[in-house]
């Protein structure tokens, strides 16, 4: 239902993005991933209506939305900062954009309780003045406030990043949670991977102002299509050819045939031979982590991490001679540039 089509956006001579295209489909939670930088609140401030783009247009429902002003886009918006007005009531700030409307009181109040409900606030916590509620309250209210006029689409900017790690969990199952009730098309921006991983339908992975990849969460992770999606989703092994000889792999038999990665769940080994194409090494490195432990392997000079599941059967020591086994479909295969 949204669609970007050839958008480029210029602050003065400096091109941020130079020819965006992607869709999202209706009640599709989207999300846009990257570093610092690479454009994403660009992005978003385009579909919103804050920033005009250069060139290129914007089509919501097949109409084309480029040059309508924003408070007629139908999109709701939430900040990192969560931009509430400090001095009012969090139910006040919810009905603001309700009472500009011109809305009975009557409606004003039901809107304002389903939406509280909807974000897990309660009356009380409504008659809180913003300014003394907790980061993930004002976030709450802030959300509510962006849904409060039934936008078509709500767009999110890092809403998360300001809190606190525990807080930046519970709320993110919240808004997976109302997100997949309501089925609200959202277009959701961080730079945290596992957010991403854990929040979208489909991710779109800028660098440089530039989409290098959309796919599903397991397609990004598992099939990342480039290097820098690759290195930018998860922690990876980096292994050249020579490596893969060693691990018994011929390097030709891929597509691409200079860089290679296998992600560290992937590198899987045992004290027994039993796997049939165990290759020995040694464990030079241990973590222990409670669910896993995090083990360096040096397989002939070749270091490879792996993660793996602790069992009573299976603990492994520093070193201790063990058999590693890698599957040739879980090796990641890259051209590197230049
Ligand atoms: N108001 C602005 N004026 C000039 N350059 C800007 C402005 N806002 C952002 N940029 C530049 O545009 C690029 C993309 O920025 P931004 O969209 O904020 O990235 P992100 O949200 O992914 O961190 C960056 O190089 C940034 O420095
Ligand atoms: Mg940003």
């Amino acid at each position: 239902m949204i669609t970007f089509k050839n958008i480029e956006i210029r602050y003065g001579d400096f091109v941020a993005v130079p020819d965006l295209n992607f869709e999202v489909k209706e009640g599709e939670f989207f999300t846009l991933l990257g570093p610092s930088g690479c454009g994403k609140t660009t992005t978003l401030r385009s579909l919103a209506g804050f920033l005009k783009p250069s060139k290129g247009s914007i089509e919501v429902d097949g109409s084309d939305i480029t040059k309508v002003p924003i408070d007629e886009r139908q999109v709701g918006m939430v900040f990192q900062s969560y931009a509430l007005f400090p001095t009012m009531s969090a139910y006040d700030n919810i009905a603001f954009g309700l009472k500009i409307e011109k809305k009975s009181k009557d409606y004003i109040e039901k809107r304002v309780l389903e939406l509280a409900k909807m974000v897990d606030l309660t009356p009380e916590q409504l008659q809180k003045n913003v300014s003394n509620m907790s980061g993930g309250q004002q976030q709450r209210v802030a959300i509510a406030r962006a849904l409060a006029k039934k936008p078509k689409i709500l767009v999110m900017d890092e809403p998360l990043s300001n809190l606190d790690a525990k807080l930046r969990k519970s709320l993110r199952k919240d808004i997976k949670n109302f997100q997949q009730t309501f089925g609200i098309t959202t277009v959701y921006v961080t730079h945290d991977q596992e957010e991403a991983l854990m929040l979208s339908d489909r991710i779109a992975v800028f660098n440089n102002g530039k989409i290098e990849q959309i796919g599903n969460p397991e397609q990004i992770y598992n099939e990342s299509a480039t290097e820098f999606v690759c290195k930018f989703i998860g922690e990876a092994n980096h292994l050249l050819a020579k490596d893969l000889k060693i691990l018994g792999l011929d390097p030709t038999s891929f597509q691409a045939d200079n860089t290679f990665y296998i992600r560290p769940e992937k590198v899987s080994f045992s004290r027994t031979e039993s796997n049939h194409n165990g290759i020995a090494g040694e464990i030079v490195s241990k973590e222990f982590y409670g669910m896993y432990g995090y083990y360096q392997i040096d397989v002939s000079g070749t270091r490879l991490v792996s993660f793996q599941r602790e069992s009573k059967a299976e603990q492994h020591q520093i070193g201790e001679t063990v058999y590693v086994s890698i599957e040739k479909e879980n090796i990641l295969s890259y051209l590197t540039e230049g």
